[in-house]
């Protein structure tokens, strides 16, 4: 939710730390803060709003070598300077991500003893680790001491007022790497903030404590045993946290589609044979039934996948929001397959959903894409997505990465399940070969999808309607679109829509009809006439096969029209222009395109 950075070093620390909040803004942009230290004296300047704010209040020239840097999202007061982090109450300053679920409480406690300043829960821990502090006379006495009191998630970077060249650092579900290198360390959130400076990094555990200096960063167990951690290395570089020429990372993510295509082929499948998925993925023949579980676009990307399986594997497969699924009653089966999918890995709801069907003793795989995140280590197996870095808050490749993966899978669970042969399975798979150079042909003509969305970006209600598979993807394009335009858009069932909804379709209320199901094409350009008939302004995206049966029967107002493939290829050729239409809508709109208001990329509280 928020992003959180530590350094100290010999480079200059507040440079450090305006550069990696820059790269975590996408976790949440309500605010920003840094707390440095000059002449041996802690500093503290905080601003509502965005990196750049307090970028423009560092003006003066002052040289610091260890400093803590924090961004937004607000979760426990306003986004305001007051409850902006850093916070500091006693000797500790600290900055934090997550929720603090007893705070409360906890405040009720401490308030014996401190004044609070601000409404957030990140305070009241500042206040209880400065309490613990006292009380122990030991900093990492202390911080174990919190870990056992504290309720909820929480990353924490902490300075103490009486130890100005060292850092420390607990965590609790949200996510948090270390990192050191010639002469200086680092605490974040995430790759993204140090990748101008290494690729190299430590994951810190939910029951250990970091002490981070400049000369190396010592690691202990919550018995206070000093431990060897394992470096990770990020296999990408700094240029994948960079917009590398174009206006928006979204943009930028979009067009990486291609590549991202290439590298799933190449990593699990290189030579189109189903042998090579089942080395790479494993077997699934043991399994009659799936769920699959996620939030937002990942969840969008198990609707699209249910009916590949459902259609193409004969396996029953339930799709559930992970916020639903974690308080619901489930039916757990014997041999029943639980799929976690998510971009961040870090997402609260999924990662609790993924506990409980653990809980029930159920396999869980996760389709993810940030490497070593929490979803990923914690599910029984994991593929990862190749996706490559996401900085935009609105998904794009990863989201189709999980789709494509999940079609591998399908064709697999066909094939081990004696559904397709392995010629027929083969067949599908070497189609594969055309994906990127079709997505590529779509990028190239994005400017068709400007001129479309110069007739539309001015209204503020439209509907994606589309039947079954195409109903699945109206949700993912619906949401693409809400998401950074903040037109109320609404994805519906085609042959629902004439049990209500119809009423709110007016005179040029834009009407976007997903058709590539050709056994029940008839029926969704029927209920898309009805649309027509109430005024509605149509665009229609199809493929060129279904569009030659209505290409002189003229009752849509602009087409999007993909090549035929087979169906484990439409869905994802269908929603690449449809990403680039919601973000010429947005760029029409004058929105911020790459992190809309009132959103994160990360969401790792409940
Ligand atoms: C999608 O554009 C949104 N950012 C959001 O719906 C996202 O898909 C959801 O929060 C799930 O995130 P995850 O894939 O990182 O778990």
């Amino acid at each position: 939710m928020c992003g959180i950075i530590g350094y100290v070093g010999n480079k200059r620390a507040r440079e450090v730390i305006i550069s990696s909040l820059k790269s975590l803004e996408y976790r949440g942009y309500d605010s920003s803060g840094i707390a440095y230290v000059v002449d041996n004296k802690i500093n503290i300047i905080k601003k509502e709003g965005k990196v750049s704010i307090l970028e423009n209040n560092l003006k003066e020239d002052i040289v610091s070598n260890l400093a803590i840097g924090h961004t937004r999202w607000a979760t426990h007061g306003k986004p305001n300077e007051i409850n902006a982090h850093p916070h500091m109450v006693g000797k500790t300053i600290l900055v934090h991500n997550g929720i603090i679920e007893n705070y409360v409480e906890l405040k009720k406690t401490l308030e014996k003893k401190y004044v609070f300043k601000s409404e957030t829960d990140t305070e009241v821990a500042c206040a209880l680790i400065d309490y613990l502090y006292n009380e122990t006379k030991d900093k990492l006495k202390a911080l174990v001491k919190a870990k056992q009191i504290i309720k909820g998630s929480y990353a924490l970077a902490i300075i103490f007022s009486d130890e100005l060249d060292t850092l420390y650092a607990i965590r609790k579900d949200s996510p948090l790497i270390l990192a050191e290198k010639d002469n200086e360390s680092f605490i974040a959130s995430d790759i993204a903030a140090i990748l101008k400076y290494t690729n190299e990094y430590y994951l810190l555990e939910h029951d250990e404590v970091a002490m981070v200096k400049k000369d190396g960063i010592i690691v202990y167990n919550d018995k206070l045993k000093v431990i060897q951690k394992v470096k990770n290395v990020y296999n990408g570089t700094s240029s994948d946290v960079m917009k590398n020429g174009y206006k928006h990372f979204m943009m930028k993510e979009m067009h990486d589609e291609v590549d991202v295509y290439k590298n799933i082929i190449n990593t699990y499948v290189p030579n189109y044979d189903v042998f090579e998925l089942e080395k790479n993925f494993g077997n699934f023949s043991k399994y009659t039934k799936i769920t699959i579980i996620g939030c937002g676009s990942a969840y969008h990307a198990g609707l699209v996948s249910k009916n590949i399986f459902e259609e193409y594997a004969n396996i029953p497969v339930n799709v559930e929001m992970a916020s639903e699924y974690r308080y619901k009653k489930i039916f757990p089966e014997k041999n029943e397959l639980v799929i976690l999918i998510s971009q961040s890995g870090e997402t609260a709801d999924t990662l609790e959903a993924l506990r409980k069907a653990k809980g029930y003793n159920l396999d869980t795989l996760g389709i993810i894409n940030v490497h070593s995140s929490s979803i990923a280590r914690e599910s029984k197996n994991v593929i990862y997505c190749l996706a490559g870095c996401e900085i935009a808050v609105a998904t794009t490749k990863a989201y189709l990465a999980q789709v494509l993966i999940l079609d591998l899978l399908a064709i697999l669970c066909a094939f081990e399940k004696k559904v397709l042969t392995k010629e027929e399975a083969n067949n599908y798979l070497s189609e594969l070969k055309n994906l990127p150079r079709e997505t590529k042909k779509i990028l190239d003509k994005q400017n068709e999808y400007e001129i479309i969305a110069k007739k539309i970006y001015k209204r503020n209600n439209m509907f994606f309607i589309g039947r079954n598979i195409d109903y699945a993807l109206c949700m993912e394009a619906s949401l693409k679109m809400k998401e950074i335009s903040y037109i109320h858009s609404e994805a519906y069932a085609a042959g629902e829509l004439k049990h209500g909804t119809i009423s709110l379709i007016e005179e040029n209320t834009p009407v976007i009809g997903i058709v590539t199901r050709e056994d029940i094409a008839s029926k969704t350009i029927s209920n898309i006439k009805e649309t027509k008939a109430r005024g509605a302004k149509i665009l229609l995206v199809t493929t060129e096969k279904l569009f030659k049966n209505y290409q002189n029967d003229p009752f849509y107002d602009d087409v999007i029209i993909v090549k035929k493939y087979n169906v484990f290829l439409e869905p994802l050729l269908i929603i690449t222009p449809l990403q680039l239409l919601s973000y010429y809508v947005a760029l029409y709109r004058g929105e911020a395109i790459d992190e809309p208001r009132n959103l994160a990329k990360s969401v790792t509280v409940e």
